[in-house]
């Protein structure tokens, strides 16, 4: 893939930008924001690193949505953050308001695009985008669980003093505090994690899982996190642009499996060139399903709302 565009050049789109150039994953990232200068001067800003990260990525900046034209991907960050003490579907009107414009100019000008949602409510948002775009479902996609499972690896690993490297997590459900950790499908090096870890710290990781996000935003006050999205959001990327056939939870929208249709949720998806390639079906025990059906039941609520 040759070029990437990113909708928002607030600190998730920004630092996205930076990981993708310095880790050569395209040959061109454009930044675009309704604020032009913003988005032109992170890009040179950019650029100036260059020399010391080595990389050649071309990355570029502006307003005007003409610059979206050849992109392979579009990420879309755009969008009003949740202050502390709101939920992510407090900030759902006004980020349908603004979807709805950027989804119009994709639409117009990168028709051949896979679409990645950032902004929230992520599952509701990559369903009313998708709706929008009339595409096949495999092309619009959103991103929560590569982040929510990094922050459960995290957890897992200050819990255990084992190395992240060793990991793996698997978070599905909607991004929101219904989120549903499944331990059952964690390892550690192929281990199940529940060898390591009693039933009183799985639930307090579990619950942190739930409210990483909300944690982050009341510790910094005047910011969401960003440095942990933009890094799921490259992990993203990296399956996209290398094919790579890479197992991730991904915001899909469903249409059969797990028992639902129409419903943007997070669920593991084989992740390739071609978007969700597959969406991967987890047989579930009782008190996973019933979680996930919780899950389900705020994503439906929060769609009525559209
Ligand atoms: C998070 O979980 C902002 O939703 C984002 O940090």
């Amino acid at each position: 893939m040759n070029k990437i565009s990113i909708i928002g050049a607030g600190r998730v789109g920004e630092t996205t930008a930076q990981i993708l150039a310095q880790r050569n994953l395209c040959k061109e990232v454009v930044l675009l924001d309704v604020r032009e200068g913003a988005a032109a001067g992170a890009a040179m800003d950019m650029r100036q690193s260059a020399p010391y990260h080595g990389f050649d990525t071309r990355v570029t900046g502006g307003s005007d949505p003409a610059l979206l034209k050849d992109s392979g991907l579009v990420i879309v960050t755009a969008g009003s953050p949740r202050k502390p003490g709101m939920s992510r579907s407090d900030v759902l009107e006004v980020n349908r308001a603004v979807i709805d414009v950027i989804v119009d100019e994709v639409l117009e000008h990168a028709p051949d695009s896979l679409l990645l949602l950032v902004t929230n409510p992520v599952d509701v948002l990559t369903l009313h985008a998708w709706k929008r775009t009339g595409w096949e479902r495999r092309r619009v996609f959103g991103q929560s669980g590569v982040l929510d499972s990094a922050r459960m690896a995290t957890f897992m690993s200050e819990a255990t003093g084992l190395s992240i490297k060793d990991i793996q997590t698997m978070v599905i459900g909607g991004h929101g505090d219904t989120m549903v950790p499944l331990t059952r499908y964690c390892t550690i090096n192929g281990v199940p994690a529940t060898t390591f870890l009693d039933p009183d710290t799985i639930a307090r990781i579990n619950t942190r899982t739930q409210n990483g996000g909300g944690e982050i935003l009341e510790l910094r006050g005047n910011s969401s996190a960003y440095l942990g999205p933009a890094a799921a959001i490259a992990t993203m990327v990296d399956a996209i642009t290398s094919n790579l056939q890479r197992v991730l939870p991904c915001v899909c929208i469903l249409d059969g499996e797990y028992g639902q249709r129409q419903i943007p949720i997070g669920v593991p998806a084989m992740l390739g060139s071609r978007g969700i390639e597959r969406i991967i079906e987890l047989p579930l025990n009782a008190a996973e399903r019933s979680a996930l059906q919780v899950s389900i039941d705020s994503v439906v609520a929060d769609l009525e709302q559209l």
